[in-house]
Formats: structure tokens, C-alpha cells, sequence
């Protein structure tokens, strides 16, 4: 009991349910997925998504709350209290290492919204006679300084946030921003279903191309639903911890994953109709919401006001992210080290900060973290997680916490799709990504 209320709880379900759809409504949903959706031939690349969500992301995101849930500690705990002596934990360190590498780039992504969104409100980005959107980003990318200033406030923020704790930090901060978030994307559908491009917007969203996408783009899918639903990392499993054994799972995940599908999906209605009224490239990639979307808002009626809130709705879901990311480290080094919580929230971050220079110096560094991340540690812990849960640990067991606070209803299913579904289908994605570099040394 005492050591539980060191670590902190939620306040109850809505309270998880809320933090961890901030979670994961993030960058990946606004930021990445519309591009990607725009690359890999639209409803084609959607359909994928969403059964990648169903198969895989739901069972692993079971698997990860239950971890947590049922042993009350970080990830690299967690797996060190069910298998004690074993490999296992080192898996958690691998979520914890993971954690600062995203955070670390995660962190100067959140700071292009916080410039633009103090650019348009300002009325600096729509200012120049030129118009040209892709000169403001050029600007913005060669200045260093610029980029450093913005992340480091955005990591003080998230710092603040996860210092002040479960209960009072991160809940608190889910429960005020997740509502406003769903609050301004309505606003914004608003505006793109009225406009003279919804028809084109929605034709290239949702009629499938499947030519378009190919097997890369099929991989991309999975590995979008892997970080949109912020898996594979054990930053469910650190949510999962604060969690009581009341509170039943399946039904929270499900509303975890619904969330987080429909704000990808809103992002896309928002994001194309624009983009088509003015007859813009919507398959421009990474630039999409930075370069794109900024042209299509400085056609409209009050351009500034209509950028200051799109770019505070990306704000708002990275910070919830990003303190989801801080999070998994603190908890490591409050359960493991005896930190207090403060004095992990500021180490952690002030070393995250620091990590996170390369990255706002040099565009090619970003993407190649970007990439690291992406493709290598989630997907790694994810196999790894599914193969703990499907196969280290035992059937009664995992069936024990499943159920718990539950009937256990979906306990078959859940259990054949992270036993066989979810291994196979993650060694699929991590195969395809090392192949380029196993063929390359044997060409070489
Ligand atoms: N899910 C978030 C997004 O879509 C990012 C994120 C937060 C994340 N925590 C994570 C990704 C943990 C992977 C692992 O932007």
C-alpha cells in the first residue's frame, strides 16, 4: 500500500483511459499519418492501418496494461519481477533506452508547432509578400538556435508536468487537453467540409489505391499503428501500473484505440479537403502539415487564426505524448534508483534535452533517429513483448490477468493473437527492414 501511493495512482478509469489516449494522440496521428496516408495510396494504406490496429496494436496494448497492472512497476521491473533470473528485463532497459531516443527528436518536431503556432498568432507567417510556405520552413530548419529555444521549452514543459506526478500531473493534464483537442478538430472539420475541395479531399483519402501502396507501404501501416498507439516501448506498461485491479481492460483498451484511430482519421478529413481546395501536392510527405497545410490556411478567411489553432492542436497532442515518454524513464529511476520523482523528472529530461540537439541541428540526424526508433527498438520490443506475454508466461497466468477486474470475455482471442498473430506479423515488418542491409553484404 505505501509503496503504491509513493509511485502514484490514477483517480480511476477515466482518468487512465484519458492519460493514455493522450498518449497515444500524438505527432503520429496529425503529423505522420495524413502524409503517410497521402504517400501509400490513401483508403489502401488506411485499410491496413486499421487491421494492423485490430490484430496487432490491440493485443499488445492488452499485453503492455496487463504487465503493468498486475506488477505495479516500470518496465524493466515489471519483467524482472515475473521472470526473475532470466534475459527478460533486459527488454524493459530497451524500452526505457527507447523512450529517450524518441523524446529526444519528439521533442523538436513539438517545437516546429510551438514556432508556428507563435509565427501565425503573431501574424509573422503570413506576412511575406512571397507566400512561400516552404521558404518559412527552410528558414525555420537551417536555424538552430530557433529550434533549440522552442524544444527546450517544450521539454520544460513536459518536465513540469510529469514533476508534479500521476494524479496531479499527468491525469490532470489529459483530462483538460484530450477534451480541447476533440474540441478543435471539430472546429477544423468544420472548416474542411464546407470547403470547395471536400469531394476531391475525400475521394483521394478514401478510395483505396492499392497500386500505390506496395509492400512498403503495407509495412509503413504496421509500423504506424506500432508508434500511433505507443506500443512496444513499455510506456503502456507504465500507464498499466498505476492502474487498479478493479478496473476491467478490454473495455478501456478498445476506447484507447478507438480514440486514437478516429483522431488519425479526423486529421485526414481535416488535412485533405484543404489541401485540394487550393490545389495543392497531397502527397508532399513529412511536409505536409508544415509546408502544405500553411499554404491552403493562408488562402482562406482569417488565415492566422485558423494556423495558431491547427498548430495548437499539435501542440496539445505532443505534449500529452511526450509526457508519456518522460514518464517511462522516471518510473524506472523511481522504482529502481529511489529517485524522487522531481529529481528524475529534471535528470531525465535535462538529458533527453541534450540528446535532442543533434537532432535540431540537422534534419538528416532527425530522420535517421526517426527511423531508428521507428523501425528497430518498437518494433523489437513489441516482438518481444508479445513473445514474453504469448509465450513466457503461462496460459493461467496470463488468463489470471487478464480477467482481472473483468469477466476475462476475449481471453482466446486476445491470447492466439499475441501468441501467434502479432510475433509473426511483427518479424514480418523487422525482417523487411533488415533485408536491404543483409542483401547489401552479401552484394558487397
Ligand atoms: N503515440 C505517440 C504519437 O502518435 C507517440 C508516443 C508516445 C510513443 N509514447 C510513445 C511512441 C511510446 C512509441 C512509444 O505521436
Amino acid at each position: 500500500m505505501e509503496s503504491s501511493t509513493v509511485r502514484g495512482n490514477w483517480s480511476g478509469r477515466v482518468g487512465f483511459v484519458l492519460a493514455a489516449a493522450g498518449s497515444a494522440i500524438g505527432l503520429g496521428n496529425i503529423w505522420m499519418f495524413p502524409y503517410r496516408a497521402g504517400q501509400y495510396g490513401g483508403a489502401a494504406f488506411v485499410f491496413v492501418y486499421l487491421g494492423a490496429v485490430v490484430l496487432i496494436g490491440l493485443p499488445l496494448l492488452n499485453s503492455e496494461i496487463l504487465l503493468g497492472r498486475a506488477t505495479r512497476r516500470n518496465p524493466v521491473g515489471a519483467l524482472r519481477l515475473l521472470s526473475p533470473g532470466t534475459g527478460w528485463p533486459v527488454v524493459g532497459w530497451l524500452g526505457v533506452i527507447a523512450g529517450f531516443v524518441i523524446l529526444s527528436y519528439y521533442g523538436v518536431v513539438a517545437g516546429w508547432a510551438l514556432d508556428y503556432t507563435w509565427m501565425a498568432a503573431s501574424g509573422q507567417l503570413f506576412s511575406s509578400t512571397s507566400g512561400s510556405m516552404s521558404g518559412a520552413f527552410e528558414k525555420l530548419a537551417a536555424n538552430g538556435p530557433r529550434q533549440v529555444w522552442w524544444q527546450g521549452l517544450f521539454m520544460l514543459a513536459t518536465i513540469f508536468i510529469v514533476s508534479r506526478g500521476v494524479e496531479q500531473g499527468i491525469e490532470r493534464t489529459g483530462k483538460i487537453l484530450m477534451p480541447l483537442l476533440f474540441g478543435i478538430v471539430l472546429v477544423l472539420l468544420g472548416y474542411s467540409l464546407t470547403s470547395d475541395g471536400v469531394e476531391r479531399g475525400l475521394e483521394f483519402f478514401m478510395r483505396p489505391r492499392f497500386s500505390e501502396l506496395g509492400w512498403q507501404g503495407a509495412l509503413a501501416a504496421l509500423g504506424q499503428a506500432f508508434f500511433s498507439l505507443s506500443l512496444g516501448m513499455g510506456a503502456m506498461i507504465t500507464y498499466g501500473s498505476y492502474l487498479g485491479e478493479d478496473e476491467s481492460l478490454p473495455g478501456s483498451v478498445a476506447m484507447i484505440a478507438v480514440a486514437d484511430t478516429a483522431l488519425a482519421i479526423l486529421a485526414g478529413l481535416v488535412i485533405f479537403p484543404l489541401v485540394f481546395t487550393f490545389n495543392l501536392e497531397p502527397s508532399a510527405g513529412p511536409g505536409l502539415v508544415f509546408i502544405t497545410l500553411p499554404q491552403a490556411f493562408a488562402m482562406m478567411p482569417a488565415p492566422a487564426f485558423l494556423a495558431s489553432l491547427f498548430f495548437l492542436l499539435l501542440i496539445f497532442a505532443a505534449l500529452t505524448s511526450a509526457v508519456s515518454l518522460l514518464e517511462v524513464a522516471v518510473a524506472f529511476l523511481v522504482d529502481e534508483f529511489k529517485f524522487s520523482r522531481v529529481t528524475a523528472s529534471v535528470g531525465a529530461g535535462a538529458i533527453i534535452f541534450c540528446l535532442g540537439l543533434p537532432s535540431a541541428l540537422s534534419e538528416g540526424f532527425l530522420d535517421h533517429v526517426d527511423a531508428l526508433a521507428s523501425n528497430w527498438l518498437l518494433p523489437v520490443g513489441g516482438l518481444c513483448t508479445a513473445l514474453f506475454v504469448g509465450w513466457s508466461l503461462d496460459r493461467a497466468a496470463a488468463r489470471k490477468f487478464y480477467a482481472a477486474g473483468g469477466s476475462g470475455r476475449g481471453f482466446e482471442m486476445f491470447h492466439f493473437c499475441i501468441k501467434y498473430l502479432a510475433p509473426v506479423a511483427v518479424g514480418v515488418i523487422l525482417l523487411q527492414n533488415t533485408w536491404p542491409v543483409i542483401s547489401g553484404l552479401f552484394a558487397g
